[in-house]
């Protein structure tokens, strides 16, 4: 018989591979046009987050976005470009549009308030 503990970690790790499965599901139901809106928020936090802390509140592995002094087209360039070395290109994963998102998700950062969806 399996000690609770070791029931406890198996849970957790059925829960962990559920909740990655609802993300690349969120990102495939994305490809198609009639899909619900892009949650930018959800995919800033899994993807951007690794590196963009705080989404992009602050400075990790990449900067702090908030508050860039960048012009809208040159955040927007390095999200579909990427940087060679340091960040993927991203514009094969999203479209146009969905990086204008993040784009605007991130002008819309504020220190003092919880981020939301643009
Ligand atoms: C592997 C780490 C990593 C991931 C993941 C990542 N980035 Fe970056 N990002 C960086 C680094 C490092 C830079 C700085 C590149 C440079 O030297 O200009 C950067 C730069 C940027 C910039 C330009 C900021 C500026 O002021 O120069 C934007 C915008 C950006 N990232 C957005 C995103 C978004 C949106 C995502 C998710 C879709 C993302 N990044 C995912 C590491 C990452």
């Amino acid at each position: 018989m399996k000690s609770p503990s070791a029931r406890i970690s198996l849970l957790s790790l059925a829960a962990a591979t559920l909740l990655s499965m609802a993300t690349i599901g969120t990102a495939a139901a994305n490809d198609k046009p009639d899909a619900k809106p892009f949650d930018v928020k959800g995919m800033f936090r899994n993807v951007c987050g690794f590196c963009h802390e705080d989404y992009g509140r602050k400075e990790g592995k990449g900067p702090k976005l908030m508050n860039s002094e960048r012009t809208d087209q040159q955040l927007f360039d390095r999200i579909k470009n990427g940087k060679p070395g340091r960040m993927a290109a991203f514009g094969g994963v999203f479209t146009d549009d969905q990086i204008w998102q993040m784009v605007k998700f991130i002008r819309n950062l504020k220190a003092d308030e919880e981020p939301k969806n643009p």
